[in-house]
């Protein structure tokens, strides 16, 4: 029988895959679901700082018998209705999570800034989060604020939620840092546990004929897998924190590749909304095949082994591979395709 138990954030796991951050668990039935198909662990889907604002606003609103400059003050944010659960309902789902399954459950904090909203890492905590991962998706659109300044905002967002808790904390990161790995042992020094590679954005589509900018939502494809091999193969071995892969991680081969990339654990999200929640023993069990006909005993025997640290030839991993790629492709290629 293959090894593929393991330890994410100081905790012990069952496996590889981890169910990412989806309204998938927001069901206790899909979560006892999640857990019998194998999954590792479940991080729920989070609360967004805009939220927490919202609510105690609010809630001041309420103490203070309104204003009209409140409403005013509300009107880019999404409506209180528009989230799909109050902190008080998430904090008593959490609970009711942690009840229903005995596998790990990862509480989600979503925001940008330090602030008040943070002290919900504490009732994460207190409700039985196993750990917290924290989403930090931030938008650079002013041009008078520098990269370092919004490095900063981040290593002290980190720093603050790290020293609320007790419980373990991950970081969702963006890839757009013009140094990863400098950026992720200043999180390491920061006290993250762990780095979740990458977030995923979603861009908003353009409508030419209503002229409107709409939000979309696309699921991944597992070509969105490759920046994160890249990162994770060139982090491996570079940090004492754990590395997560997110984003397309669809198939037994995409949970393979990301292991010998160097992550200690990948994440699902869109795969469960295409396939369904038992996709998850399938894809474990297509990974034991896999490896069991390579006689292989562990699945973490292949850890790094593709990482940039342990291949002969790194020139894949830096500019040489740019220039590989490009000038090794054949105009008869494209003639070809057509
Ligand atoms: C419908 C949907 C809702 C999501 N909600 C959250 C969320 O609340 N917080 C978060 O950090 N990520 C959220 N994500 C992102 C996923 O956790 C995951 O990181 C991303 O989809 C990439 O993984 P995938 O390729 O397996 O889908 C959401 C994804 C989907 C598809």
């Amino acid at each position: 029988m293959i090894d593929f138990s393991t330890h994410y954030l100081g905790l012990k796991l069952n496996g590889p895959i981890v169910v990412s951050s989806t309204p998938l668990s927001e069901s206790l039935d899909n979560i006892r679901r999640m857990e019998d198909s194998g999954a590792a662990a479940i991080v729920l889907t989070s609360l967004f700082e805009e939220q927490l604002a919202l609510e105690s606003r609010a809630l001041d609103e309420d103490l203070s018998r309104g204003t009209e400059s409140f409403a005013e003050s509300l009107d880019y944010l999404p409506e209180q209705s528009d989230y799909r659960m109050t902190h008080e309902v998430y904090l008593e789902y959490l609970r009711r999570a942690k009840a229903a399954v005995s596998i790990p459950i990862l509480a989600s904090l979503n925001g940008a800034t330090t602030g008040g909203w943070i002290r919900f890492a504490k009732d994460m905590e207190e409700a039985g989060a196993d750990a917290i991962e924290l989403n930090t998706y931030a938008l650079a659109t002013d041009r008078s604020q520098t990269s370092a300044e919004l490095e900063l905002q981040l290593l002290e967002l980190v720093g603050a939620v790290c020293q609320a808790v007790k419980v373990p904390v991950s970081v969702k990161l963006s890839q757009s840092f013009t140094s990863l790995p400098h950026m992720a042992a200043r999180l390491e020094d920061a006290g993250a546990r762990g780095l979740v590679l990458f977030n995923r954005f979603y861009q908003p589509d353009f409508d030419i004929e209503t002229l409107e900018v709409r939000p979309t939502l696309h699921f991944s494809t597992p070509s969105e897998l490759l920046p994160r091999l890249h990162w994770a193969a060139i982090l491996y071995g570079h940090l004492n924190i754990d590395l997560a892969i997110t984003g397309g991680v669809h198939s037994a081969e995409d949970v393979l590749k990301s292991i010998m990339a160097g992550a200690g654990m990948t994440m699902m999200a869109s795969a469960l909304h295409i396939h369904g929640i038992e996709h998850i023993g399938r894809v474990l069990s297509d990974m034991r095949y896999w490896l069991e006909k390579r006689e292989y005993t562990s699945l973490w025997d292949t850890r790094g082994c593709l990482s940039r640290r342990s291949v002969p030839d790194t020139s894949p991993f830096d500019r040489g591979n740019y220039i590989k790629t490009l000038s090794s492709y054949s105009l008869r290629q494209t003639v070809a395709a057509f």
